[in-house]
């Protein structure tokens, strides 16, 4: 099942800052791979995508965007525009190409 495949906050290879930070920033949202040191963007190591989710204040589940950073070029950060006020949980994940899925969210 894919879920077994997704790690979360506090695994052993979250020290490597794999795990998406999410952060509301007026009407935009911003998901980065990493807080304080940023997930490597190399040519041989980077962040594939990012994806962030949201469940809105009746329940609905949706897709909200996705961003796909280029290696070398630029750092994993992508700012998605959302009608934050109609969203009560933010979703996110994002795919290392060798170490993987990784998620987070975040409560509002
Ligand atoms: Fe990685």
């Amino acid at each position: 099942m894919i879920h077994e495949l997704i790690h979360k906050p506090g695994e052993e290879m979250a020290k490597e800052k794999h795990v998406p930070h999410i952060e509301v920033l007026g009407d935009k949202v911003k998901v980065s791979c990493g807080k304080e040191i940023m997930h490597p963007s190399t040519n041989e190591h980077y962040i594939v995508w990012m994806k962030l989710y949201g469940i809105d204040k009746e329940g609905k589940f949706r897709e909200l965007g996705s961003y796909y950073p280029k290696p070398v070029e630029e750092q994993p950060v992508a700012h998605f525009s959302v009608d934050v006020s109609n969203q009560k949980e933010f979703h996110a994940l994002i795919f290392c190409n060798i170490h993987g899925l990784w998620e987070n969210k975040l409560d509002l």
